[in-house]
């Protein structure tokens, strides 16, 4: 079934542009004017088939066609099943992390790479909804790959804008610290460890500080491209973009100096409300 631009299903008798309006009741109205009034009523089963019946208002109005009535049955896509992950707006302007980040990077990374891998996941999630719709799986192994790329990206992005802040910077306090310090002897070895985790990826990837849920500690990974290399388990509490697009219009090739600005942005706020939840709430996953 085809999806027209406001979202609803076209319908597969009349003229392009009609379309189905769902109803709370499940039911959907043929919403042409020319339709309007005749009880087209259809309804959408619990697997995602549209069925019903409909008059042809055009044959009786015009002429002395008498009217039809037609039974049809053809799939959907139901748009609230699939357009299920959208670009989260930022909570500061694209200029707020100047000097650290210029706001043509902002800019850039938000609304048109970020937006890239919310609609690269929905899309894979609707190819998804069709191949169990039509019952050809053929290509699912490129849509699973391809799910793993784009909502890993949604999610990390999603992440790595809370986790900075025009007032961040500094170090960690209260439970996270003393994690910190638990784990990897004091702040500076921290801060050293995931620094060089990030200026050693190769390729495109993230360096990620985790809640393991498994060892029940912190962790600090490096994340391939936006899905590999972490074990399953790992909530993310604190990421750092290494993909170029993230430096390379205002940093060149000079890496660290962009990460040794990034640390004047982290929002260790965020990132202790993150490990309190994960802490508190990740016991026993085996
Ligand atoms: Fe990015």
């Amino acid at each position: 079934m085809i999806i027209m631009a406001n979202g609803l299903p076209r319908c597969g008798l009349h003229p392009p542009n009609v379309a189905y309006q769902q109803t709370p009741g499940g039911y959907t109205d043929c919403i042409d004017d020319a339709h309007q009034a005749l009880a087209c009523a259809f309804v959408i089963s619990a697997t995602g088939r549209l069925s019903g019946t409909t008059g042809n208002a055009r044959h009786r109005r015009i002429g002395p066609t008498p009217r039809q009535n037609f039974r049809f049955e053809t799939n959907i896509l139901v748009k609230e099943e699939t357009s299920m992950y959208t670009l989260p707006d930022l909570a500061y302007d694209y200029s707020a992390l100047a000097p650290h980040i210029s706001p043509q990077i902002m800019e850039l990374h938000h609304s048109k790479h970020h937006q890239a891998y919310v609609t690269g996941a929905n899309t894979a999630q609707e190819k998804l909804a069709e191949a169990r719709s039509t019952g050809n799986f053929a290509a699912l192994p490129k849509l699973e790959k391809d799910l793993a790329f784009h909502l890993g990206g949604h999610l990390n992005h999603s992440l790595f804008w809370k986790n900075m802040s025009p007032d961040g910077g500094g170090e960690p306090t209260g439970e996270l610290a003393e994690a910190i310090g638990e784990n990897f002897i004091d702040f500076a070895t921290f801060q050293k460890q995931f620094t060089e985790v990030a200026m050693t990826i190769q390729g495109s990837g993230w360096s990620v500080l985790a809640w393991d849920a498994v060892g029940a500690r912190l962790s600090i990974y490096q994340l391939y491209d936006h899905q590999g290399n972490l074990p399953p388990a790992q909530i993310p509490l604190l990421l750092l973009d290494m993909w170029e697009h993230a430096f390379y219009l205002q940093y060149r090739n000079v890496k660290a100096d962009f990460v040794t600005a990034w640390w004047n942005l982290v929002n260790w706020t965020d990132v202790s409300t993150r490990y309190e939840k994960a802490h508190k709430h990740s016991p026993g996953i085996i």
